[in-house]
């Protein structure tokens, strides 16, 4: 089984970015910890991020065939990417959306998720961890 993960923009600066909502780690660090939590759990891991909307619009529609599930934190395109929505839709692959922080509890703009329609579901709030749930919880969305 393959998990494909997706980050947007800015989660480049993991780490040095507003620390205080988004934490220390580096997506260095939740990478490393997402590949040893994935060798227990037998699953292969693709972990890439962008900041260009049209990258992670063509890496969507290539995990059509190539990945089981796609993981994908979208940063600020969660709030504003038709053609993310359109591209998740369109590959009909199991996607659960993430978040280091819980948008919900956060500015009224981030409350609204374009992308959450079209996923299986939304892990929010729990920092670093929420990319550890969502590969715990791939394993089991790609078995129904
Ligand atoms: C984020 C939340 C978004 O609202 C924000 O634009 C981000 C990161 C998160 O992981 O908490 O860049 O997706």
């Amino acid at each position: 089984m393959k998990v494909l993960f997706l980050n947007g923009p800015n989660l480049n600066l993991l780490g040095q970015r507003e620390p205080e909502v988004y934490g220390r780690t580096t997506l260095a660090d939740i990478e490393s910890n997402v590949r040893t939590r994935a060798k227990m759990l037998a699953v292969d891991v693709d972990f890439r991020q962008s900041n260009s909307e049209g990258e992670l619009v063509s890496w969507i529609q290539q995990a059509k065939g190539a990945c089981d599930v796609i993981v994908i934190n979208a940063a600020a395109y969660t709030h504003t990417s038709v053609a993310l929505r359109d591209a998740i839709s369109a590959v009909g692959l199991p996607t659960i959306e993430i978040h280091l922080s819980n948008i919900h509890a956060r500015e009224e703009f981030r409350h609204k998720s374009l992308i959450a329609a079209v996923c299986k579901g939304q892990i929010s709030g729990f920092g670093a961890n929420s990319y550890i749930l969502a590969l715990e919880a791939s394993v089991s969305v790609k078995d129904k």
